[in-house]
């Protein structure tokens, strides 16, 4: 909260991204979508300069555009990305939420791209992968936040063969960003760091509170992709209940309706919005997510905007004539549930910050004065340490601590996570989940069916600088 905020002027100004303008119509980022089971594309990371509200803004992008393109596959498609490293830091790329093969060129986030190399991935979707939104932002340990935080990111949408009859789909990627008077990117303090960066300017497609205009009667499904990289958005649809559909993993068996529904930082929901007459705003409303407050004696600034304010991210105009009616919302999938299969083993993650941090904190914090460890389990991330080995075939029960007085959200890559229970009480109906927030103090408990591949990939914390700070274990799945 902005209540310890002495001096915080230093390091954050909150809501000061809001007066940059909007108004303006909202744009979807490019589509590229496959053809004949394969998307073949180029993406190149490198600095650019895009148009942010009134200004030119020198951030980094993915083919020169924030967000990067939208790719459109299907389940049982390869999709080939030829990545280029146009930055000065190593790089890579992380298709968050898709279920393919951490091995070799598949989604293997030990892969380090140099600086003017390119290299070659291959994702291969099975031919039952859920349908839903997915993402993608590169993911070089000690530089994810940092590339994130400019710009780095975009949507995949694996489509539904069998979807809910919509008028338009709108994806909507919420990024924040912090630029300097001359549009530049702002430098990062290590309590920032600590916190986890919120960017002062919250965007929609890049775009600050654009305007989107339908016709009454109409249904519009929004693919919504939290690509901030500490940013929770706890989104309400004023006047209206929101009709969640999806969540990271895809379509629910049937909508709820929800007055607020919160992202993690990686999460994704996809909303029904049946338009009516009027302008309807969505926004974030204020999220506590701990503090560190306790912890350093009441000195730490306040974390960002959207702690403390509402946030407007997007307007939607509804006007003219009478588009019809939607009709209902055709059932969805049944989803599997793992209470009702056998698990081979429990493990206990204990998620933890501590003053000190042996050769940590020290070691990859830039700056002066830090002394604060990320750890899983008592250690920080070693690329070269395999912390969990699992046996691929099996169904395994994850009880997730968070022994630390803020929220962590967990992201497990390649295999997603069914929610069984949370604060030791029971989550009703199956649901799946690849990031799943640990509230500060408290307890998830998650269980994973370890199938379809073997190899070696990572957990961390989707506060992306928390990531970039140690808190991020490796699992072996043979
Ligand atoms: Cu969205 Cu391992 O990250
Ligand atoms: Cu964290």
């Amino acid at each position: 909260g902005a209540a310890a905020a002495g001096g915080a002027g230093l390091w954050w100004t909150g809501g000061g991204g809001q007066a940059l303008g909007g108004g303006r119509e909202l744009v979807q980022p490019e589509v590229l979508s496959s053809r004949d089971g394969a998307l073949d594309l180029a993406l190149e990371a490198a600095p650019a300069r895009v148009r942010i509200g009134a200004r030119t803004a020198h951030v980094q992008a993915f083919n020169g555009s924030l967000p990067g393109p939208t790719l459109r596959v299907r389940p049982g498609d390869t999709l080939r990305v030829a990545m280029t490293n146009g930055l000065d830091d190593p790089t890579n790329l992380h298709v968050h939420g898709l279920h393919v093969s951490p091995q070799d060129n598949g989604d293997n986030p030990f892969v380090s791209i140099a600086p003017g190399e390119t290299f070659d991935y291959e994702y291969v979707l099975p031919g039952d992968h859920p349908p839903g939104t997915y993402w993608y932002h590169p993911h070089h340990h000690g530089h994810v936040a940092d590339q994130l935080a400019a710009g780095l990111y975009g949507a995949i949408v694996v489509e539904d063969p069998d979807p809910v009859p919509v008028a338009r789909e709108r994806v909507l990627v919420v990024s924040d960003i912090t630029l300097d008077a001359s549009g530049n990117l702002a430098e990062v303090s290590p309590p920032q760091q600590m916190m986890g960066r919120e960017g002062e300017t919250v965007l929609v497609n890049g775009q600050v509170r654009p305007e989107a205009t339908a016709a009454p009667g109409e249904r519009e499904l929004w693919r919504v992709v939290n690509a901030c990289p500490s940013r929770y958005l706890r989104l309400t649809l004023d006047g209206q209940t929101l009709r969640l559909s999806g969540r990271d993993l895809g379509r629910l068996p049937e909508p709820v309706e929800l007055t607020e529904v919160t992202l993690a930082p990686g999460n994704r929901v996809e909303l029904l919005v049946d338009t009516r007459e009027g302008t309807s705003t969505l926004g974030a409303a204020p999220v506590d997510r701990g503090s560190m407050d306790g912890m350093m004696g009441g000195a730490m600034p306040g974390d960002g905007p959207g702690n403390d304010e509402p946030i407007e991210l997007l307007t939607l105009e509804v006007a003219g004539d009478r588009a019809g009616d939607a009709g209902p919302v055709p059932a969805g999938p049944s989803l599997r549930d793992l209470r009702e299969e056998p698990v081979e083993a429990r493990r206990t993650l204990d998620f933890a910050m501590g003053m000190g941090g042996m050769g940590g904190m020290m070691g990859s914090m830039r700056g002066p004065g830090q002394m604060m460890s990320f750890t899983i389990d008592g250690q920080q991330f070693d690329a070269e340490r395999t912390d969990q080995r699992v046996r691929v075939g099996t169904v395994e029960e994850w009880t997730l601590v968070n022994s630390s007085p803020m929220d962590h959200p967990m992201h497990l890559h390649v295999w997603p996570m069914q929610v069984v229970s949370e604060a030791g009480r029971d989550v009703p109906g199956p649901r799946w989940q690849d990031v799943v927030n640990i509230p500060a103090f408290g307890e998830v408990t998650v269980r994973v069916a370890f199938e379809d591949f073997g190899g070696r990939t990572v957990y961390h914390c989707h506060i992306l600088d928390h990531e970039d700070l140690g808190m991020m274990g490796t699992v072996a799945a043979r």
